[in-house]
């Protein structure tokens, strides 16, 4: 018989396109009510004591997939936390089971020409999948078509934050857990 994973956690994790806000949304919600923040490509880099960059450059992304499915696993055993996710973590279905083990996921979902903004803003060499030649707001776009369904699909809840701030969007997404577990 397969087995099904009941949803239980009391964790919120957050899912969405490389310069979504993840982090800064995750760190804004964990100082607001107090649940410990966890970033997943952090404990990826401190599992191989190398940066994501490296990770890609000497192994290349699948092992990056394995280890971040490893973190997933880990965090989606403790309670109270908010979780960031790294971009690519919908590509594998089995990341999205233990995070809803964890609690609500939550997707943070923003236009190209924005998450183009915010990337460009703070260049971040934990994005190795941007680093390649041609038009940013291209590869941006291509990604993300593929990549929608998946955040729509494996999400509880979606946040537009279209032109919401950080501390906007923390509130939006601290509303809804609130909803969820009274
Ligand atoms: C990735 C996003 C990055 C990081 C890695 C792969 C992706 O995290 O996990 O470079 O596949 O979208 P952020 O979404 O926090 O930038």
């Amino acid at each position: 018989m397969m087995k099904t994973v009941s949803k239980h956690g009391s964790s919120i994790a957050l899912i969405g396109f490389m310069g979504c806000g993840k982090t800064s949304v995750a760190k804004c919600i964990s100082r607001k009510i107090k649940l410990k923040y966890i970033d997943t490509d952090d404990e990826v880099s401190l599992a191989a004591q190398m940066s994501i960059l490296h990770i890609f450059e000497r192994y290349g992304e699948s092992f990056f997939r394995e280890l971040e499915t490893e973190a997933v696993r880990r965090v989606s055993l403790m309670n109270d936390c908010v979780i960031a996710t790294g971009g690519g973590i919908i590509k594998n279905e089995v990341n999205i089971q233990y995070l809803k083990m964890a609690g609500e996921v939550i997707y943070l979902n923003a236009s190209a020409e924005q998450l183009y903004n915010n990337v460009s803003r703070n260049q971040d060499v934990n994005r190795p999948l941007l680093n390649v030649p041609g038009d940013k707001l291209t590869r941006i776009k291509s990604l993300l078509a593929e990549r929608e369904p998946l955040y729509m699909q494996y999400s509880d809840y979606q946040a537009d934050v279209t032109g919401l701030s950080i501390e906007e969007t923390a509130d939006l997404v601290i509303a809804h857990y609130n909803q969820m577990r009274s």
